[in-house]
């Protein structure tokens, strides 16, 4: 049941909206943050899969910029977790190859975090396997907000010539632009939304929802997800 291997057509970069942790802890009478130490718990899992079979990148939705406006404890409960978190996991990420970044605005991070998390991609940095991001204070508009101050800075000190921008070449501006093309989107817990997440990079990914909450979600989980995008690639191929 925990069985899964590379399959023809999968795709080489996945996103995933880890959605559901406050009501998987409100099913159990708990606290929102215990459903965020069952979601990591399940992210670690995730990583470790992903490497097995092979996947180039991996990018998870940790906080958006929009979570800043969650209650003050919920806030802090989730700093203080994404710490230990980065702390327990180093290793791991170290001896599975793992090449670690972070996506977003860290000036609002709590300071240890924000060093730790900086840390952590420079002893990865020269790792070769999967390129593992972690979005966090990242928002999709912010980000593309963010590309064209860059880009303005750029063409002001003529860098740059605006009038030859393309797609491709606005990618450089933007988070997340040295990673293969986002093929497939994953978001837990049965909201159909994109919630701010990768909004420029998702423009031709597939999407895929199901209702199962975050911390229920299990290794044959993730294979049917990337059965059913091989599935619907072979279907286009036709
Ligand atoms: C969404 O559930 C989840 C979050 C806002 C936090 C996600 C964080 C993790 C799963 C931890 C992973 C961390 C690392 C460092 C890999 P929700 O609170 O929106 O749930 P709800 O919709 O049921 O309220």
């Amino acid at each position: 049941n925990t069985h899964i291997e590379k399959i023809p057509n999968q795709p080489k970069h996945v996103g995933i909206i880890m959605d559901g942790n406050g009501r998987w802890a409100k099913l159990r009478g708990k606290r929102r943050i215990f459903g965020h130490e069952a979601g990591v718990i399940k992210a670690r899992e995730l990583v470790e899969t992903s490497v097995k079979i092979e996947l180039e990148a991996l990018t998870l939705y940790a906080f958006s910029s929009e979570n800043w406006s969650r209650p003050k404890k919920e806030v802090s409960g989730l700093m203080s977790l994404f710490e230990r978190t980065i702390e327990k996991y180093t290793s791991l990420l170290i001896d599975n190859n793992v090449r670690f970044k972070t996506a977003g605005d860290p000036s609002m991070l709590p300071k240890i975090l924000k060093r730790k998390l900086e840390q952590m991609e420079s002893i990865t940095s020269e790792n070769t396997g999967l390129k593992l991001t972690l979005a966090i204070a990242y928002g999709g508009q912010q980000d593309i907000i963010n590309g064209i101050k860059l880009l303005i800075d750029d063409h002001n000190s003529q860098v740059i010539d605006i009038n030859q921008m393309t797609v491709e070449s606005f990618e450089d501006y933007l988070s997340f632009k040295d990673l293969p093309e986002l093929d497939l989107i994953i978001r837990t817990s049965g909201e159909t939304r994109l919630s701010n997440f990768m909004l420029w990079q998702s423009a031709y990914a597939e999407l895929y929802f199901t209702k199962t909450l975050w911390p229920d979600f299990k290794i044959t989980s993730l294979n049917k997800a990337l059965h059913n995008y091989s599935e619907r690639l072979r279907k286009l191929g036709k």
